[in-house]
């Protein structure tokens, strides 16, 4: 994990490729913020440019997005703000712009995590319409409201300027609702299906394991991460063996992928 430049991502990308790994997920932070988050679809935006300087370089490289709004609004909400809210069908149109661009770019992957309805369906339209058929939409179906965001929301310069994300996040006290909108993400045409964050939810990733026949993912999120860098910091825990049992507990629990801020430490340790 890492904030980097489209150069140091290439050294960084480098390092990775040597050590083991094949896929990398970007997310962007864009030098602007407006109020329509077009930083997130411009043709030029700063993932989009990581894009292909990597899928130049790195032929074989698996390239995954994150299609969100929330980096690059001024407001820090997912989606574009209507009367005070998040105005759910102008930011689908929004999201499906940002996929078909990362794809035009070389994503071979898109992984909506705005949690607007219908968003998976919106983007397998605009992929299938922009000829991008065979691109995989991996939806972070499961996405609880969550105090476990925040070191992400403070390196993404993210947080919400006003109100929070529970009008579209998921409530933390409900697992039938999680399990509506795997279905709902399923019947729209998702390939995967993403539970998070993964550590307090270890129930939620084993009933989507039984429920679907999709891959299920956990995001092993950046609070989880911190909790345990800053414990070991201390001198408090062992961190690789808190790691390890952690992203073990997750795949015990049913996750057939997991991503993780520990993946390049990870594969160095193992
Ligand atoms: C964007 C997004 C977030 C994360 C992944 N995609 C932030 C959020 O919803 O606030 C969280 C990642 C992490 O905490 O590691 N919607
Ligand atoms: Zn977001």
């Amino acid at each position: 994990m890492g904030r980097f430049s489209v150069d140091d991502l290439s050294r960084e990308v480098e390092e990775l490729l040597g050590l083991g790994l094949s896929s990398v997920i970007l997310f962007g932070i864009p030098e602007d913020k407006d109020e329509e988050g077009s930083g997130a679809y411009a043709a030029g935006g700063i993932v989009q440019q990581a894009l292909r300087s990597l899928r130049e370089r790195y032929p074989d490289l698996v390239l995954v997005t994150d299609v969100c709004l929330c980096e690059y609004t001024s407001h820090g909400h997912c989606g574009v703000i209507e009367n005070g809210e998040v105005a759910n069908d102008a930011t689908l149109e929004l999201l499906a712009r940002t996929a078909v661009s990362h794809v035009e770019a070389g994503a071979d992957v898109v992984a909506p995590s705005d949690m607007m309805d219908g968003r998976v369906a919106a983007l397998r339209t605009a992929l299938d319409d922009a000829g991008f058929g065979e691109t995989a939409i991996v939806s972070y179906a499961a996405k609880y409201a969550s105090a476990f965001y925040g070191p992400f929301r403070e390196a993404a310069e993210s947080a919400p300027s006003f109100g929070d994300r529970r009008g579209y996040q998921m409530d933390p006290a409900n697992v039938r609702e999680a399990l509506r909108e795997c279905e709902l993400d399923v019947a729209e045409g998702a390939d995967a299906l993403i539970v998070k964050p993964a550590l307090p939810n270890l129930d939620v990733i084993r009933a989507a394991r039984e429920r679907f026949d999709l891959p299920v993912a956990a995001y092993n999120v950046s609070g989880e991460y911190a909790m345990v860098k800053a414990a070991a910091a201390r001198g408090w825990l062992d961190e690789r063996q808190a790691a390890i049992e952690s992203l073990t507990a997750i795949s015990r629990a049913g996750a057939d992928f997991v991503v993780t801020y520990w993946a390049k430490e990870l594969a160095a340790w193992l």
